[in-house]
Formats: C-alpha cells, sequence, structure tokens
C-alpha cells in the first residue's frame, strides 16, 4: 500500500486560489492546447467519483468544421430565440453578454452521460436515476479546474437543443446531453464571473450560510 500524501498549507491556499480564480471562459486566444495536456486533462476527469463506479461520461473532441460551424448555429439561433424572453432593458442587457466561445476557442468538447451504462451494474442509482447525470458533471468540474491550474479556460454552453446537438454528433439515443465545452487559452483573466462584471447578476451571501434543520 502507499503512504497517503499530506497536503501542505501552502497547498491548500493555492487549491483555494484555484477554486477563486476558476472562471467560465467565452473570450478564447486562437492557440491550440498541446493534445498530450488535453489528454491530460481527460484523465483527470476520469478520476471523478461516480455513482457504483459507472464513469457515464463520454467526451468527444468535436474537430470537424462543418460539425462545430452546424453548433454554433444552433447555439446562435437559441440564444437569440433566449433573448426574446426578457423585456426592455434586460433583453438589452442580455443581447450584450457573449455566452459561448464557439466562435473562437480551439476546441469544442460535447460531453454524454450514458443513461443506463453496464459499468456499476446499477448500484446506487436505482432510487436515483439522475446520478448517472450528477457523476458526469463531477468529472466535467474536475476537467475544469485541472484545466485552469494549466491557465486553460473552459466555458460551458447550454444555451443548445440536446436532441439536435445528438443528431449532428450522431451519438446513441442512450447518450443523454450534459455540455458543450469550449476550451482554450483565456484572452484574459479575472477573479469575478463575467455576468457579474456585465451587471446581470451577482453572488449572494446568503449561500454562503447553511440551512438548518
Ligand atoms: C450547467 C451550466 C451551464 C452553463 N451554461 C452557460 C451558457 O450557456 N453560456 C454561458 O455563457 N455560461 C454558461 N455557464 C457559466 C455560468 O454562467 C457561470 O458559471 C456563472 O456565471 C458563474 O461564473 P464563473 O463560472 O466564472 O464563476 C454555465 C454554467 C453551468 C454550471
Amino acid at each position: 500500500m502507499t503512504s497517503s500524501p499530506q497536503f501542505s498549507q501552502e497547498f491548500i491556499n493555492e487549491l483555494k486560489t484555484l477554486f477563486t480564480w476558476r472562471r467560465d471562459v467565452r473570450h478564447f486566444q486562437s492557440t491550440p492546447v498541446n493534445e498530450k495536456l488535453l489528454d491530460q486533462l481527460l484523465s483527470v476527469a476520469c478520476t471523478a467519483p461516480s455513482v457504483g463506479l459507472s464513469q457515464p461520461w463520454r467526451y468527444i473532441k468535436v474537430e470537424t468544421p462543418t460539425l462545430r460551424q452546424q453548433i454554433y448555429n444552433l447555439f446562435k439561433n437559441c440564444n437569440k430565440e433566449a433573448a426574446q424572453n426578457y423585456t426592455s432593458d434586460q433583453y438589452k442587457l442580455y443581447s450584450n453578454l457573449k455566452l459561448s466561445g464557439l466562435n473562437d476557442a480551439p476546441h469544442h468538447i460535447a460531453v454524454f452521460s450514458e443513461e443506463n451504462p453496464t459499468q456499476g451494474k446499477g448500484l446506487g442509482r436505482q432510487t436515483m436515476p439522475e446520478t448517472t447525470a450528477y457523476s458526469t458533471v463531477m468529472s466535467i468540474f474536475s476537467f475544469w479546474l485541472a484545466a485552469r491550474a494549466y491557465n486553460i479556460g473552459v466555458g460551458w454552453v447550454s444555451i443548445l437543443p440536446p436532441h439536435e446537438v445528438k443528431s449532428i454528433l450522431t451519438v446513441p439515443e442512450h447518450w443523454n446531453f450534459v455540455a458543450y465545452l469550449c476550451v482554450g487559452y483565456p484572452q484574459f483573466q479575472n477573479e469575478t464571473p463575467e455576468l457579474e462584471q456585465k451587471g446581470w447578476e451577482k453572488r449572494n451571501p446568503s449561500r454562503h450560510k447553511w440551512i438548518i434543520r
């Protein structure tokens, strides 16, 4: 058995900085990320916890320009439609937000979750089938944090219709669409979420308090 690592206070402080400086990135430089480094990030994603050790995540690197363009077109349509749900001032603010880096990110990664994977033999998800999707989200967050440690930005795009994304990427019916990630080196870094900087929303301090029952 290998001995368990002890983490220093310095490491803990740096880890906290990593959490604080993880951002959703929508503005990317064109420089691609080294393929081996991307592979390493995927390996980190695969260390995530998963219900029954089912590892239900499926990561697709979308490299074909026409497929990427089709996804970007979908986003533009959905985003335009979403904007219509806001009135006057909010509509103006929404229309000025950049809500994806699909036009400039050097890497597009689509993440799916297998609905009923054989791996894990169903353990832990008989009363809560949605735990497979939760597991996939855990892996995405691991990918996201590991990427940030290498100064690589990740932006999660959810303004997309799952059924059409599945059809464009020709994935099996039982793979549920979870996230479309834009990945690359950010044009700039910030400690404050972009939606807060742009006046759309701000963090709520009451979320830092426990609810006691
Ligand atoms: C499930 C999920 C879906 C998201 N979808 C989008 C999206 O479609 N477009 C976007 O610009 N940001 C999206 N985001 C990023 C959030 O807007 C962002 O996390 C939030 O504003 C806080 O900023 P931060 O991640 O920089 O802390 C998404 C984040 C999550 C977790």
